[in-house]
């Protein structure tokens, strides 16, 4: 890893997922999480303070980024249930299978480069009955938003560590053989239409 993507992308991704907007949309989804809890991609720990300590047992967070655990402890230390770091990739989670009642993920289904194969490591690792919880950006309804996602997505996705504008989200959740629960969507107040494309919800296993 380069100097820019190892310090640089997680401080600007870090700034960019702090945005009020997007803790509105944290405090929608994070709740929704009980039990034994898996969260992919956790980052800078941005949703550790809307977990419900009275409803989740502990939480597993997994990223491939050290750097963004540093970026995370001060949050992690007021969580209140037990919390572990694990350095690595969703698409092989180096956890035993049917232990989570719940995996969250949000903000990262963008970025993990085999979003297909991670996917399926989240139906693995999930207990039966278990739940995954999401909010993610992605491909846009509308044509004129959506051609313009396809266009920037290349340079977009160099400059911010891995990040795509234009994966449909849901297509491949139900592509992966989950079976959704719950879903809304909408365009997120003050973000460009090309990034800000929101779609969440829970999905059983
Ligand atoms: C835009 S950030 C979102 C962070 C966090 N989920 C949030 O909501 O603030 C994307 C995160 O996905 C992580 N990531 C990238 N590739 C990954 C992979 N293969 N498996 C798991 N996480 C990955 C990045 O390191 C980064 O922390």
């Amino acid at each position: 890893m380069g100097f820019y993507s190892e310090k640089i992308v997680p401080r600007l991704v870090t700034c960019a997922c702090g945005t009020k907007p997007i803790l509105k949309q944290r405090q929608k989804v994070v709740p929704l999480a009980t039990g034994a809890v898996l969260e992919i991609g956790m980052g800078a720990g941005h949703n550790l303070p809307y977990y419900d300590p009275a409803k989740v047992s502990s939480v597993v967070g997994i990223d491939p980024c050290r750097t963004s655990w540093s970026l995370a402890q001060p949050r992690a230390s007021a969580l209140g249930v037990p919390l572990e770091f694990v350095e690595g990739s969703a698409e092989a989670i180096p956890l035993k299978e049917a232990q989570f009642d719940s995996v969250l993920m949000t903000f990262s289904l963008c970025t993990i480069p085999d979003a297909q194969a991670a996917l399926s490591e989240i139906r693995r690792v999930l207990k039966p009955g278990g739940r995954l919880i999401f909010c993610e950006h992605g491909e846009a309804p509308d044509e004129t938003v959506m051609k313009w996602q396809h266009r920037i997505n290349p340079i977009w996705r160099r400059l911010l560590g891995g990040c795509n504008l234009n994966r449909p989200i849901l297509e491949w959740i139900k592509g992966a053989g989950f079976t959704v629960q719950s879903v809304d969507q909408m365009y997120l107040p003050g973000t460009p239409r090309v990034a800000g494309f929101n779609v969440w919800g829970s999905a059983h296993r």
